[in-house]
């Protein structure tokens, strides 16, 4: 057993402020933080929101940022998952406590529970400590509710081959996409519906557009949600 506690902590979606008190309180306790990356010489976004309690820590602190890629080939991640084993286990030799950080919360398409699932025979304990999801902090600046009453809604990570995301969409009142790429097979499906687009939510260059769905252009950034109302109230 090499890990003696091990955290996934969410960060929340990029404003340093939209930390919970117990993230805030175990970052500045622990040994080490892992900062997943998703490329080589890309800082990791979700170290880039914990910065400042970094920096305001006095005890010493070991950081990693060992490379995830967003790639389906196997060898590719099996190379980088085990060379961040490598670099998890030499660096962190002694430390109590680790925390794994991933922006939004662990339990929504985080590498945490894949992260937890690869270092289980290192680790002793396990804690979650959830965090604002990026779909929340959406709904909060646009101030449109994701669901009210008997709501149905919907997440869908790509539409692209996926019939279960055709059927999903006609039978949700909500529809959330996340990394939305293909925006005009979206518009073709949902037309002129009100929709929300937010970009870098939470970060300083955070862009905001709220309007008709065939409004919209095609979003280019990866941290890019768009929030799809089928019906509006009557206020
Ligand atoms: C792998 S998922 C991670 C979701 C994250 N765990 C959460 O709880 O929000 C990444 C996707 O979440 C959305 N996302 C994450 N952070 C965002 C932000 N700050 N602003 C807008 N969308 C964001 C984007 O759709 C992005 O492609």
């Amino acid at each position: 057993m090499n890990i003696g506690k091990l955290y996934g902590i969410g960060v929340g979606p990029g404003d340093p402020e939209l930390l919970t008190l117990k993230a805030y309180k175990t970052l500045r306790e622990v040994d080490m933080i892992v900062a997943p990356s998703s490329r080589e010489g890309k800082r990791s976004l979700a170290l880039l929101t914990v910065e400042r309690i970094i920096k305001e820590r006095e005890n010493e602190l070991i950081v990693v940022e060992p490379v995830f890629p967003m790639t389906k080939d196997q060898a590719k991640l099996d190379f980088y998952w085990e060379k961040a084993r490598e670099e998890v286990l030499e660096k962190g030799k002694g430390c109590e406590s680790v925390a794994f950080i991933t922006l939004g919360d662990p339990s929504l398409y985080s590498t945490f529970y894949k992260f937890l699932d690869f270092f289980k025979d290192e680790v002793e304990e396990v804690e979650i400590i959830p965090g604002v999801t990026s779909l929340s902090a959406c709904s909060a600046l646009a101030k449109v509710p994701i669901a009210e009453g008997n709501e149905i809604v919907s997440i869908i990570p790509d539409i692209k081959g996926n019939d279960n995301a055709l059927r999903v969409i006609q039978n949700s009142d909500s529809l959330i996409f996340l990394k939305p790429k293909n925006i005009d097979e979206i518009k073709n499906m949902l037309a002129n519906k009100k929709a929300i687009l937010g970009v870098k939510i939470g970060f300083e260059d955070q862009e905001m557009v709220l309007g008709k769905l065939t409004e919209l252009k095609q979003p280019t950034h990866y941290l890019s949600t768009l929030i799809v109302k089928k019906e509006e109230k009557e206020k």
